[in-house]
Formats: structure tokens, sequence, C-alpha cells
């Protein structure tokens, strides 16, 4: 795929066929994850894979919207430092974010679907995953082959217009 194209088609997927991800292209997905840039370049991010079904099942209890992590092939941890400093917290954030944007990127070229989760139930997240005490998981991002619709650019977004969103020059 184009990236243009990847831009385009790239759309949460929550519902994915029985067919694995495989190993190289969950490689290349985690790889874009690695690249992603980062405040002060600290990288502050280690990704835990997740492909046993039983161990997704158990994963997707983290939230009341993680239903589809127990569908996927694959399903990736975004787990971070706990930080004091809420400077430091917000800079984390926002490199998880690019992260996240990567990993669904190379995942849309691929044809592969994402889908994004949050995660409040750290204890359980903790018990399945197996990360430090001073970590957290901050997100899930499930893959699979997309069920029924393949990934093809999204013609009508649902997003604001945008010249809403765009101020040329100053608000
Ligand atoms: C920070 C963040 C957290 C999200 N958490 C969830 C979630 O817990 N469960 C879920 O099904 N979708 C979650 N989403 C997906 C959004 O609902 C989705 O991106 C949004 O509705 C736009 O849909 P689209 O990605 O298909 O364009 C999350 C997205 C973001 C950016």
């Amino acid at each position: 795929m184009e990236t243009w194209e990847a831009i385009r088609s790239r759309r949460n997927v929550r519902a994915f066929t029985d067919e694995p991800v495989e190993r190289e292209a969950l490689s290349r997905i985690l790889e874009a994850g690695r690249r992603s840039p980062s405040s002060q370049n600290r990288q502050p991010w280690d990704f835990v894979v997740v492909t046993d079904r039983d161990r997704l099942g158990e994963l997707s209890k983290v939230w009341r919207s993680a239903g589809h992590v127990a569908r996927s092939a694959a399903t990736i941890a975004l787990v971070a430092p706990v930080a004091g400093d809420g400077r430091h917290r917000d800079q984390i954030q926002y490199d998880l974010g690019q992260a996240t944007m990567s990993i669904m990127l190379a995942a849309a070229d691929l044809g592969i679907g994402s889908g994004h989760s949050a995660v409040a139930d750290q204890q359980l997240a903790r018990r399945v995953l197996g990360f430090p005490g001073d970590r957290f998981c901050a997100y899930l991002i499930a893959l699979g082959h997309p069920a029924g619709r393949p990934l093809v650019p999204v013609k009508r977004p649902d997003r604001r217009p945008l010249e809403d969103v765009v101020h040329w020059g100053s608000w």
C-alpha cells in the first residue's frame, strides 16, 4: 500500500478472522513502533506481544471496551514507566500516541486491521503480561485480518471538516 492509501484506509477494526498474523508481519509492525520519535529520544515504551488465545481472553477483561482483544490474532500491549512529574507524564503519553500511530499505519500497509483499547484494571494487566512494578500498561493494540470489510480508503471519514480544524496563519 502507498502511505497515503494506508493513512486513508486505517480505521478501528474490532472484528477479525481466525487467520494468524505472520511473525514477519508482526516484526515489521513492532519495528515501526520502535522507530517512532520520542521526547529527548527517551523511547519510554516496551511492547508485550500476546498471541495465545486464552491470554488474549484474559487481557480483554482489563477494560469494558476491550472485547475485540479476545478476538484478535495478536495484541500489542504498550507498557511505559510510571512517572511522578506531570510534564514527564504528558511526554510519555505523546510518545505513546506516536508509537501507536506508527504501529497502526504499518499494520494498515500490510492490510492488517488494528484497534485500540484503554486499560483500566492494571492488576489484571500486570498478571497477564508480567511487567515490573515501576511500569503500567497504557494501551492495547489489537491486530488481525479484518472480518468482512477489508481495509480500503474510507471515502467519508467521521471527522470534523478540514476548514473547521485548520486555521491558516492564525486562529
Ligand atoms: C486514546 C484512545 C483510546 C481508545 N480506546 C478505545 C477502547 O478502549 N476501545 C475501543 O473499542 N476503541 C478505542 N479507541 C478507538 C476510538 O474509539 C476510534 O479511534 C474513534 O472512534 C475513531 O474511529 P476510527 O479509528 O475507526 O476512525 C481509542 C482511541 C484512542 C485514540
